[in-house]
Order: structure tokens, then sequence, then C-alpha cells
């Protein structure tokens, strides 16, 4: 385990909450009065002080809760590869320190004085979405990620947040707007709801669009955290998945996941025999890759979906393969709040699980680079009693 870069004492004193007073601890206090005084909140989390990848234990405070919010007690907390693309720096430049996690899952320690879809004591999940500037969402239902004026869950300006940014699930709590939050029914394990709350979404919303159909032939690129539940979704809806991989060693696994065949492909000569095969395909694969030719595996005018969102956002197209395929290419960007509470009572409904590892907070380093070289089987998920 790499050793953990610690912050000096004037960044922590000015970071941290422990020099402020009058702070809000995070233990259950219940329905909040509308005339209660809005404190901030105190949290204990892991945050990226940097680019370089490497997370430091940070106390900072988060925006009081409220009239709509909800206080979380996070319970456990899983790895998306997003959080290291935007700790990274992939994607443009962050304000740090800043809290990845975006797969957060706990108990509802507080409620705003106007919340009703929630009380103390529900088991809560929440994704890449925490807020939003408009004062009214039932307009948007489905539609959050592309709405403007949506706060995502880490790294994005949030005008009541002490640190002028939100503050992701590597912490023990989070306070969030309750139309962001779902409910976790109680027969899944919270360890094994944190993931969908992103790799879930993620793939089920582009596959429910794809109108999965008993033995329609899905393609899956990029078997990680995304991908196994890609696979897992696929073949529950009756789907017949090809699985396509850079790892040999994960054979075994997707066939266990259902798949009907797994294609390692160590060299693109491979893909050649699936040529125009497949019914509809989606890709997780986080970085550059050669995108034209697994598009040419899905039959022409047949659907293909980029969901890995690489350096920059950006994937390189061939405009001739492009054509020379006639499939219709597109991204797609998590998924709706309506889709995200379906896609968590169906997993937990017809138990398509995701397969997790439990790590402690100590553990994250090293877990990132695990999940870097592909050595994630398949989604580390944190245990925030160990903040
Ligand atoms: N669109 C959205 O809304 C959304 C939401 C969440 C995440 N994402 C993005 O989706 C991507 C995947 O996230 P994740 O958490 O599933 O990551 P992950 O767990 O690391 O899985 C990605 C998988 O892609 C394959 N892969 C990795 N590097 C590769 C390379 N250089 N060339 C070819 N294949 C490679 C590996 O699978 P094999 O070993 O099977 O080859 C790896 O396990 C990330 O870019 C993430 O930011 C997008």
């Amino acid at each position: 385990m790499a050793e953990e870069k610690k912050l000096d004492r004037r960044e922590f004193v000015k970071c941290s909450c422990a020099a402020g007073g009058g702070l809000l601890l995070a233990t259950p206090m219940g329905a909040l009065a509308a005339d209660t005084p809005k404190e901030n909140v105190k949290s204990r989390g892991y945050a990226a002080i940097d680019t370089s990848g490497k997370l430091v234990p940070w106390l900072f405070e988060r925006r009081p809760v409220g009239d709509h919010d909800i206080l979380i007690d996070i319970k456990y907390a899983s790895i998306c590869h997003s959080d290291i693309h935007q700790e990274k720096g992939h994607w443009g430049p962050q304000k740090y320190p800043q809290v990845p996690g975006h797969e957060i899952v706990g108990i509802v320690a507080a409620v705003g004085s106007k919340v009703t879809k929630f009380k103390v004591g529900d088991r809560a999940g929440v994704g890449c979405m925490v807020n939003s500037s408009l004062e009214k969402l039932d307009q948007v239902e489905n539609q959050e990620q592309y709405t403007p004026g949506t706060v995502f869950t880490y790294g994005y300006p949030e005008k009541d947040s002490p640190t002028g940014i939100s503050q992701g699930g590597y912490a023990t709590n989070i306070v969030v707007r309750d139309h962001f939050a779902v409910h976790i029914p109680e027969h899944i394990s919270f360890q094994e709801a944190a993931p969908l709350l992103c790799a879930g979404i993620t793939t089920y919303s582009p596959l429910m669009k794809a109108r999965l159909k008993k033995g329609m032939k899905v393609g899956v690129a990029g078997i990680g955290g995304l991908g196994h539940m890609a696979v897992k979704i696929a073949v529950s809806k009756g789907a017949e998945v090809y699985a396509f991989t850079t790892s040999a060693s994960k054979v075994q696994d997707i066939l266990g996941f259902g798949a009907k065949e797994v294609i390692v492909v160590d060299d693109l000569s491979k893909l050649a025999a699936y040529q125009g095969k497949l019914d509809y395909m989606i890709s997780t694969i986080p970085y550059q890759y050669n995108v034209a030719a697994y598009v040419a595996l899905v039959k022409p005018y047949g659907t293909f979906c980029q969901v890995g969102m690489p350096e920059r956002f950006e994937v390189t197209l061939n405009a001739l393969g492009l054509a020379a395929s006639r499939v219709n290419f597109n991204a797609s960007l998590i998924g709706g709040m309506k889709e995200t509470q379906e896609v968590v009572d169906y997993c937990a409904d017809h138990k398509v699980l995701p397969k997790i590892q439990i790590i402690r907070a100590e553990q994250i380093n090293a877990a990132w680079e695990s999940v870097v070289n592909k050595e994630a089987r398949y989604r580390y998920v944190i245990d925030a009693a160990t903040f």
C-alpha cells in the first residue's frame, strides 16, 4: 500500500472543520424544524489533493441540511473508474481537496422540514447527482442528468458548500436533496446495492432503451465494474451476451455471469469472426481504443453505445469505418432518478447483483491502482466505518 500523503497543517486547518465551532455533528437528529438554525455538517473522508491519484484522510464541512435535503449516514461507497479519471484531471482541471465517490448507500440521519420522501432510519442511496438549482424538479423526471442546474456529486460548483464544490461519498456522511436519493429495499445488502447507483444505472438505462428481447445478440466490451453489470442485466433480460475482454483471467467469471461467449481480444483480428453479428453493443472501455473495429461487430442499422468516458471525453471515430458498418453510434450518461430507483428495485428483486470486494479506507489508493490495471473483480466497496 502506498504511503498516505498528509495535508500540511496550515492547509488542513484551512480546509477542515476542526478549527470551527458551532458545527452540526453528524449524529442522528431527526426531522429538522423549519426554524432550526442551518449549520454546516461535519464530515470525515478521503480526498484527492492533486492529480497524483493518491487520496489522503480529510476532515471537512458539508452544506447545511436545507428544507428539501436529507443527511445520510454513509455505510458503504464503491469505487468507479470515473472517480479516478476525474481526480487525475483526465476530464479537465479540478479544485482540490476533492472527495470522490458517487456510489453511496447509508441510513437517513436527518430530514429537512419539507421532506416527505424519506424519514429518519430509511435506507437510502445516492448516485452521480445530489442537488439542483431548479426549485421544482417534477418537470425533469428521468432527465436530470441532462438538465441545466443539476449538481453532480463531487467536484461540481455548489453555492452552499463550504468548500465551493460538491464533495462525494468516500466519507462518513452526505447531504443531498431528497429528489436525488433513492430507496434501497430491505432485500438487498448495502454492499451490493452501492455499485448499482452508477455502474448499474449507466448500463441499465441504454440497455432498456435498446428494448432487449429474448435471444437478442448483445455485445459488451470491457468487463469491469460497468461491463460486468451490463452482462448480468442483459442476461437477466434474456439476451444472448457476447463479452469482449482484454483479460483472459476473467473468462470463467464472465461465463459464470451468464455470457454465451467470451472473446479475449488480445489482438483485434479476434474481432473479425463476429463482424455484423450483434444486434446491439455497449462499450465501457475507459481509454482510447479502435472504436470502428468494435462498431463493425453490430449488424447494419443496429446500435453501438459508448458509455466509457476516456480522457477529455474523446473517442476517435473512423468515418469510413462507421459508414461501412452502417451502425448507429451513440453515447449515454448515467440515467435519470426514476430509472435509478427502477434499476435498484429490479436488481434487488431479480438478484442481479454485482461481484464485489469490501475494502477499508486505507486500501483505497491500492484499489485505484488495481482498477487501472484491470485487476478489480469487479467493484471495490469501501466500508465507511473505516473512514
Ligand atoms: N457514461 C456514463 O455515464 C458513465 C458512468 C460511469 C462510468 N463511466 C465510465 O465508464 C468507464 C468504465 O468504468 P468502470 O468503473 O466500469 O471501469 P473499470 O471497472 O476499470 O472497467 C473498465 C474495463 O475496461 C477494460 N479496459 C480497461 N482499460 C482498457 C484499455 N486501455 N483498452 C481496452 N480495454 C480496457 C477492462 O476490461 P477487460 O479486462 O474486460 O478488458 C476494464 O476492466 C470509465 O471511463 C468511466 O468513467 C461512464
